[in-house]
């Protein structure tokens, strides 16, 4: 009898952390690394936050939480689906989670039997897939083009869609790739959706507030209303409020969904931690001023990398619509010789021979699904992107 189950056959590590694990342990030898692997705000959370937070320790809100949130989350939670996205829910139809990536593990559990796919747009999020196998689904992945910005088209989706799809996972703004999909061009996947009534749809809206110029958000249920009954909006304090470390995301959707989430939460980890709790009650109703404030920075620091990655010999980087990524392509590095003699022949060569002659930490696009691209995160100071930037430029001279 095997000893690990046989799901863990199944899953792979994530790269983006032995990504980091590589610059950590180049750093630890005395190397100079910059590492541009991060997926998360460099800034603190706000002090009202914080001060929520505490104020939650000394009222002894330590205790134990219903599985699916304090009420005044949920109640916060319908007040933000209500003023940010025109989307009506109840409390009920909410549930908080100990972080989005909760939220989805737990809504692919309560719902995958084996044989059921999952249409993944690639490149995507190190965890779909593998959250996707863990609960017994088949991922099916549908390739997007640089030349398309990395969205999916409509023709696209039609094609992949088959009577097993039980899903479709829709990420905008995307990680990795920062696109961000306007509301003609979600309709326009909508208008498919709505036709394949066994398709549901899970948005993970998680970098809604990180968009840039005068782009504007939409998420699937508000674009296609008749989606309503078939969508798990999803969402978190984690990016938007620079608030990572105290796990807690969120989501809406139909009843019988949510009380299934509920019932593998309440004998998983129960209620999210009670005090990130009472933060997050603060961070969605509170001011939230600092949101263009950061967005505004992050908005520089893209302009900054796209503009000097293009100076790049042999990188093309288009500039995307939001999160903190980009996206460029190495493909004009491909068969060449980096400065250790070794030959590029593939995105994980190009940034493993980048680590080790510049000391720059990216991610390679193969581990998104698609490549030849790499993922440079810039939450990150300026100068140290400048600098990141500029070695790979130098680099790029190099290979030859
Ligand atoms: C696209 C996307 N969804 C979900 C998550 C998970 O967020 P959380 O920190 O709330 O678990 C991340 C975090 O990196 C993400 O990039």
């Amino acid at each position: 009898m095997a000893f690990l189950a046989d799901a863990l056959s199944r899953v792979k590590p994530s790269a983006t952390i032995a990504v980091s694990q590589k610059a950590r342990e180049l750093k630890a030898k005395g190397r100079d690394v910059i590492g541009l692997g991060a997926g998360e705000p460099d800034f603190d959370t706000p002090d009202n936050i914080k001060a929520a937070a505490v104020a939650a320790i000394e009222r002894g809100e330590t205790k134990y939480t219903p599985v699916s949130g304090i009420p005044e989350l949920r109640e916060a939670i319908v007040r933000k689906f209500k003023r940010e996205n025109n989307l009506e829910y109840t409390a009920a139809q909410t549930i908080v989670g100990t972080g989005g990536k909760q939220i989805l593990f737990n809504a692919f559990m309560a719902t995958l039997n084996p044989g059921d796919e999952v249409i993944i747009p690639a490149p995507y999020w190190v965890s779909y897939p593998e959250m996707v196998a863990l609960c017994g689904g088949t991922p099916v992945f549908v390739a997007t083009t640089q030349e398309n910005n990395f969205k999916l088209t409509p023709e696209a989706l039609e094609k992949a869609i088959t009577p097993k799809t039980k899903w479709f996972v829709f990420n905008s703004p995307s990680n990795p790739s920062g696109a961000a999909y306007s509301h003609a061009e979600l309709k326009a996947l909508t208008d498919v959706l709505v036709k394949h009534d066994q398709v549901w749809i899970l948005t993970d809206d998680m970098y809604e507030h990180l968009t840039y110029g005068d782009f504007k958000f939409a998420t699937p249920v508000e674009v296609e209303p008749k989606l309503y009954d078939r969508t798990l909006t999803m969402n978190g304090v984690s990016k938007a409020y620079a608030m990572t470390g105290w796990r807690i995301g969120y989501a809406a959707g139909p009843l019988a969904l949510i009380k299934a989430m509920d019932m593998i939460q309440g004998q998983q980890t129960s209620g999210a931690c009670s005090i990130a709790q009472w933060a997050a009650v603060e961070a969605l109703n509170g001011p939230q001023d600092f949101i263009p404030e950061n967005k505004k920075i992050f908005e520089g620091r893209r302009d900054l990398v796209v503009s000097m990655l293009n100076q790049a010999k042999g990188i093309a980087c288009p500039s995307p619509e939001g999160a903190f990524y980009v996206y460029p392509s190495c493909k004009g590095l491909i068969g060449k010789t980096a400065p250790s003699g070794k030959v590029i022949e593939t995105d994980e060569d190009f940034v493993s021979e980048l680590l080790e002659s510049e000391g720059v930490a990216v991610v390679h696009g193969s581990a998104f699904g698609l490549g030849p691209n790499f993922r440079i995160s810039y939450a990150t100071s300026e100068e140290l992107l400048e600098e990141a930037c500029k070695r790979i430029q130098r680099f790029c001279a190099a290979c030859k």
